[in-house]
């Protein structure tokens, strides 16, 4: 798929009152009063402030290194802003981080040349592609080389966070993403063929475990209002 700017993809955000800007050399995001909202961007102080304070004991980098194992490739299916992705590449790790909706992708991608300014050994490891992880898993092995952790983080399905508690970044991304649908079950079979290794998912605190036959659930994390599945290939 074209990642080609398409004006149309943000002008269609109009009418739900969502406007978007190319403003102080990053895209930013106004809302109407009535989504009760103020202006978001994606800001590197975000970027410095995980550089400073991630530590091997946060749940999601635990759920994919640990003392006896650490992927060199990791494939994000779900990119949304990229702050998975950017915590692992923080860590040394390539990330190759998919992702479907064409506004949250182009904040993504201009998000990370942003970051490339401050810090380019960390956006060198971050390569975001545009389109649909269900199509793209068919390029593993030909245009995309085989990961060692396939990491998975759809939208939570039937669990409702408090919206005091929820992030501000998952908000905006959820008011932005068309399709709400986490097509976990296909995601997750096609990440357990083409996985060298583990697949990893964050999931709702009280989500049922994922299965199928190519992978065991060899453990799991528990974080404050997710939970990581740990999966190793049979
Ligand atoms: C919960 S958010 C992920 C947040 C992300 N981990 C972060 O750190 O910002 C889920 C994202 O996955 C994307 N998504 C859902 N299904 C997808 C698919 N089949 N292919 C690519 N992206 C998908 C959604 O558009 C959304 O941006």
């Amino acid at each position: 798929m074209s990642s080609q700017l398409n004006i149309n993809e943000f002008l269609k955000y109009k009418s739900k009152g969502i406007f978007f800007t190319y403003k102080n050399g990053r895209i930013e995001i106004n809302f109407d009063n009535s989504i009760g909202l103020k202006t978001f961007y994606l800001d590197e102080r975000k970027y410095f402030y995980l550089k400073k304070h991630i530590t091997k004991k946060q749940p999601l980098i635990s759920a994919i290194i640990t003392k006896r194992f650490r992927p060199n490739i990791v494939l994000d299916l779900t990119a949304g802003f990229g702050f998975d992705a950017i915590q692992l590449a923080i860590y040394g790790i390539s990330v190759i981080c998919i992702e479907k909706n064409f506004a949250i992708f182009s904040m993504l991608k201009e998000y990370i040349g942003r970051i490339g300014l401050v810090d380019m050994e960390v956006a060198t490891r971050i390569r975001p592609i545009f389109g649909d992880a269900k199509e793209i898993l068919h390029e593993v092995g030909t245009k995309i080389p085989y990961p060692d952790v396939v990491y998975l983080d759809p939208f939570f399905s039937g669990y409702q966070m408090r919206r005091t508690k929820e992030k501000k970044y998952m908000q905006v991304i959820k008011l932005l993403a068309e399709d709400k649908d986490n097509n976990l079950d296909e995601l997750f079979e096609g990440a357990c063929e083409i996985t060298n290794s583990r697949v990893v998912i964050k999931r709702a605190p009280n989500a049922d475990v994922a299965y199928t036959k190519k992978v065991r659930l060899e453990y799991q994390i528990k974080g404050r209002g997710h939970r990581f599945d740990v999966y190793i290939k049979k």
